[in-house]
């Protein structure tokens, strides 16, 4: 098996050439499907079997386990240029905005603004907030499919608490201007929460080139890793003005204190964490995040970038309806008759996408090369009775 610095060798190679040999599924298929999960890598598979080793050599390495954390933590922390101290170790996207949530007080100012692009979860978890007296108010899209910064200006205002904003739409792949609205929110006294699933890892992503308050995501897409294991960014001057209730023993100060007399959470964003860590995500993630690093992010949005173009070119030969807008991520959509049967009948000829709300998802990363593009369009062109 060819490892990493093998990679590195043969950089003379396209991208997708170079790495691809690192992701077995690719013999039988035309994976293009990382909006969902990211293709299963050597160094992810090998990082599930040393997980499976240590704990049968060494049974209970729970000083190592807590280490491993520690190094997801960092390795979190620097590709998002922020410091560790300011990341939190999660078991989902999810946990940690829930634990953001129930550290906010909605009396000074009650407010949250989202938007129609939010994930389920998002959207659930500002409302629940609704029985400790939270207002929530949706932002809408424009008829172009683009959210104009005109509407969060008149949604945002001087009872505004947070900001909940996507990086990236899942469901149509339309990117935000992050850095726009977190300019609007600050001038008005507003915090800014990104949920950065649907980038990280697919596009650089900076918490202080965008000035981001903060920032949720997981690993499991274009992170390669597997599910189990999310991450929660907070500036680190934000840390301490929230006090989260939904907390466990490892968002304490010191967990080894073991200590169930008070509740002193951490003076770090590990605040933002609850119980056990999910140690076996972590071996994978930290393996994910890192292959990630070594095949390089910039360069892999340049590469998709190009194989989008090429898919968006040969999708309007198909007369086929984009819904992605200009200004997207990785993933692009397209409008479907039935995009559950037509998902199937990409299936059944080898190539994997999926779908959301009427719409076909083709979610290209870096292992992903023209040839499967174009495969792509042809089993289109053979179901074009299925696009809308
Ligand atoms: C934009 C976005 N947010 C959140 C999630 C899921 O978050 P969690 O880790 O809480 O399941 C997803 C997963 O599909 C997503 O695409």
């Amino acid at each position: 098996m060819r490892d990493v610095s093998a990679t590195e060798e043969v950089r003379t190679q396209s991208l997708p050439e170079s790495i691809r040999h690192r992701f077995p599924i690719f013999e039988q298929r035309v994976y293009i499907n990382s909006c969902s999960q990211g293709a299963l890598s050597d160094a992810v598979r090998q990082a599930y079997e040393q997980y499976l080793n240590d704990w049968d050599e060494k049974g209970a390495p729970w000083e190592y386990w807590v280490e491993r954390q520690e190094t997801a933590r960092a390795s979190f922390a620097g590709l998002v240029n922020a410091a560790p101290d300011e990341v939190a170790v999660t078991t989902s996207l999810s946990a940690g905005v829930a634990s953001l949530a129930s550290g906010l007080r909605f009396a000074r100012r009650s407010k949250v603004v989202l938007t129609d692009w939010e994930f389920p979860t998002i959207g659930q978890i500002w409302h629940a907030q609704e029985a400790r007296g939270a207002r929530i108010v949706h932002v809408k899209e424009a008829e172009d499919g683009t959210i104009p910064v005109e509407h969060f200006a008149a949604a945002i205002d001087e009872d505004t608490l947070l900001v909940s904003i996507t990086h990236v739409c899942y469901r149509n792949g339309a990117m935000i201007d992050v850095r726009e609205i977190v300019d609007l929110a600050h001038e008005r006294g507003a915090y800014v929460l990104l949920d950065a699933f649907q980038s990280v890892g697919s596009l650089p992503v900076d918490v202080k080139e965008l000035g981001v308050d903060f920032l949720g995501a997981g690993v499991l897409k274009y992170l390669l890793g597997s599910a189990g294991l999310g991450f929660f960014y907070a500036k680190r001057d934000l840390v301490e003005k929230v006090w989260p209730t939904a907390t466990g023993w490892f968002a304490d100060q010191d967990i080894f204190a073991m200590d169930h007399t008070d509740y002193s959470p951490a003076h770090t964003a590990a605040r933002f964490q609850s119980g056990t860590p999910p140690v076996p995500a972590i071996y994978a993630g930290i393996a994910g995040i890192e292959l990630m690093k070594e095949i390089g992010i910039a360069e892999t949005r340049a590469h998709v970038n190009e194989l989008n173009a090429h898919l968006i070119d040969g999708l309007d030969e198909l007369n086929a309806q984009v819904v992605t807008p200009d200004s997207h991520g990785a993933l692009i959509c397209v409008k479907s008759k039935d995009a559950v049967a037509l998902v199937a009948a990409l299936g059944r000829e080898g190539i994997v996408t999926s779908e959301r709300d009427s719409n076909l998802r083709i979610s290209a990363h870096a292992y992903n090369s023209v040839e499967d593009v174009d495969a792509v369009l042809a089993s289109l062109q053979r179901h074009r009775k299925l696009l809308a």
